[in-house]
């Protein structure tokens, strides 16, 4: 449903994303997870026609993003990042715009415009000023006004950010609720808000995917990245550095004699090398276990591997 290929989009002097390859099938709810600056929006604008590519090919049910931007934009329901509500509208003469933004015709809008109210939990709200609403209820009437055309693709900016954790578990309900007759993409850059809503990550970090794949096979392929503990009499230095120089180790800190030793994904071999290090070091080994990345501390080191992240903004 959406296809990506190559895209690439340079601002000026700035590559804010390279070379991004993914597709999203019909139904599916896919999270786009990444740090600030990581090109989330600037993906997200670009597949909704909002702006054009540098290089490469997005394609929305079937349509080229730039070839076909009516097709698009017919077939496709955006939330931006500041969601473009009227605060001095009523809710339902908004939506009532929103549709006729997006061509719905005169015999649909009524019906367009009540299914919209409903999905999104507003009917009882529909004569109420946007401005006066929580902001809460203001962001599901943007959700509101990128459903009312009823799209196949919803294509969602960090539709959570700012609202309080009540007003997160509804939205990300209603989120949920939309997959499968929506085709659906929401930025984050929380990770349990991914877990909580998406079948599918895809990790971006400074422009670049840096992971693709399911919630369950992400994680077991990151298991694999462990943290050892290992409890000693003597951490001398010596001993610590001849651990740290050991090939797969990532880092080693101890606090005094509890000694946390991170190993690169797929070095498990390791265990038996480090204990060997360690009583060759005359340490005292008192402890060994492991203890496995959360997923938290996975998508940090995914999104964190270069130096600045974040930075840009
Ligand atoms: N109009 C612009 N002109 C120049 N640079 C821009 C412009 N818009 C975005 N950028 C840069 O492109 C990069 C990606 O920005 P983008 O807004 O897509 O990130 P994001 O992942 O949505 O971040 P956030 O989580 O903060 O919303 C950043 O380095 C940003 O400074
Ligand atoms: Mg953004």
């Amino acid at each position: 449903m959406i296809e990506v290929s190559g895209l690439t989009k340079i601002y000026g002097q700035r590559t804010a994303i390279e070379d991004l390859t993914f597709t999203v099938n019909k139904g599916e709810i896919v999270g786009f997870l990444g740090p600030n600056g990581a090109g989330k929006s600037t993906t997200m604008k670009i597949l909704t026609g909002f702006m054009p590519a540098s290089f490469g090919t997005a394609k929305i049910a079937g349509f080229d993003v730039f070839d076909q931007a009516i097709d698009v934009k017919r077939n496709v329901g955006y939330l931006p990042e500041n969601p473009p509500v009227y605060f001095d509208m009523v809710v339902e003469d908004y939506l009532k715009f929103a549709a006729q933004l997006h061509d719905v015709t005169k015999a649909n809008l009524k019906a367009a415009i009540d299914l919209s109210l409903e999905k999104t939990g507003l009917t009882h709200v529909r004569k109420r000023i946007i401005g006066n609403l929580s902001k809460g209820y203001r962001q599901r009437v943007g959700l509101a006004q990128a459903l009312v055309h009823d799209p196949k693709v919803l294509i969602l900016d960090e539709p959570t950010v700012g609202l309080d954790p009540v007003q997160i578990i509804e939205i990300r309900e209603l989120i949920k609720s939309l997959g499968g007759a929506h085709t659906v993409i929401l930025s984050s850059h929380i990770l349990p808000e991914v877990t909580a809503t998406c079948q599918r990550i895809i990790v971006i970090n400074k422009g670049k995917i840096v992971a693709q794949d399911n919630i369950e096979r992400l994680t077991s392929r990151m298991k694999h990245g462990l943290v050892y503990q290992l409890q000693v009499k003597n951490s001398n230095s010596s001993g610590i550095q001849a651990i740290q120089s050991i090939s797969g180790v990532k880092s080693v800190t101890n606090e005094n004699g509890k000694i946390s030793i991170e190993i690169n994904p797929n070095q498990e071999e390791l265990r038996d090398r480090i204990v060997d290090v360690a009583v060759h070091e005359k340490m005292g080994v008192l402890e060994f276990s492991s203890e496995k990345l959360s997923l938290e501390e996975v998508f940090l080191s995914l999104t964190t591997q270069e130096t600045n992240v974040g930075g840009q903004s």
